[in-house]
C-alpha cells in the first residue's frame, strides 16, 4: 500500500472530501486540514472536524470514513461541498458526484485516490491547550474541532 505525494500540499492546496456514513445515509464535506503518517505501527490519516458540521455526527457514529482526492476539474464541486451544509442541500443526491460503496462507507467515482479509513481514535482539541493567537484566529466565532485518527486499510485509485 503506497501513496506518494507532497504531503504539505495534498490537503492544503488540493483539498479533499471527507465522507462518513453508509451508502444509504452519508454526508461529505471538503477539508484542507489533515495529516498522514504512522501511529501505533499503522498507516494513519488524521482529520479535524468542527463539532457544528453536519458531517460530525456521522463521524462520531461510524466505524469507517473515507478521504478522497480529486482532479482540478472538480474544484468547483469541492468548493460547493465546502460552503454548503448537508442541512441545506441533499449532498447524497445533488453533489454531481457518483457515490461508490467502499468497505461499508462511500467514496466517489470521480476521485483520483481514496484512503479508506477505520476509525481508531477521536478527541476534542481543547482551546486551553492551543496557542492564544491560534485560538483568536480559528475559534473566536466558530466551534472547536474534534480530531479523528483513522487507520488506512485500503487505497483505491
Ligand atoms: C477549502 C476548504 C477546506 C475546509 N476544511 C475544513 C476542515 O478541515 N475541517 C472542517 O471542519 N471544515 C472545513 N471546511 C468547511 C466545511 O467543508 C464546510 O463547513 C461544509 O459546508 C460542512 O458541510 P456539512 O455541514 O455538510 O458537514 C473547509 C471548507 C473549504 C472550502
Amino acid at each position: 500500500m503506497t501513496f506518494e505525494t507532497d504531503i504539505f500540499a495534498q490537503f492544503d492546496k488540493k483539498w479533499a472530501l471527507l465522507t462518513a456514513g453508509a451508502p444509504d445515509d452519508f454526508n461529505m464535506m471538503t477539508i484542507s486540514w489533515g495529516s498522514m503518517g504512522t501511529l501505533w505501527g499503522r498507516p494513519v490519516v488524521t482529520v479535524y472536524v468542527r463539532t457544528g458540521r453536519h458531517t460530525f455526527p456521522y463521524m462520531e457514529k461510524g466505524d469507517t470514513f473515507t478521504v478522497s482526492f480529486y482532479p482540478e476539474e472538480q474544484r468547483k464541486c469541492l468548493a460547493v461541498l465546502g460552503t454548503m451544509s448537508g442541512r441545506e442541500m441533499d449532498k447524497m443526491h445533488d453533489s454531481g458526484l457518483t457515490p461508490v460503496e467502499a468497505d461499508g462507507c462511500v467514496t466517489f467515482d470521480e476521485a483520483q485516490t481514496t484512503l479508506v479509513c477505520k476509525k481508531l481514535f477521536s478527541q476534542l482539541l481543547p482551546k486551553e491547550r492551543i496557542p492564544e493567537q491560534i485560538v483568536e484566529e480559528c475559534y473566536s466565532d466558530d466551534a472547536e474541532h474534534v480530531m479523528f485518527i483513522g487507520e488506512v486499510t485500503r487505497i483505491i485509485r
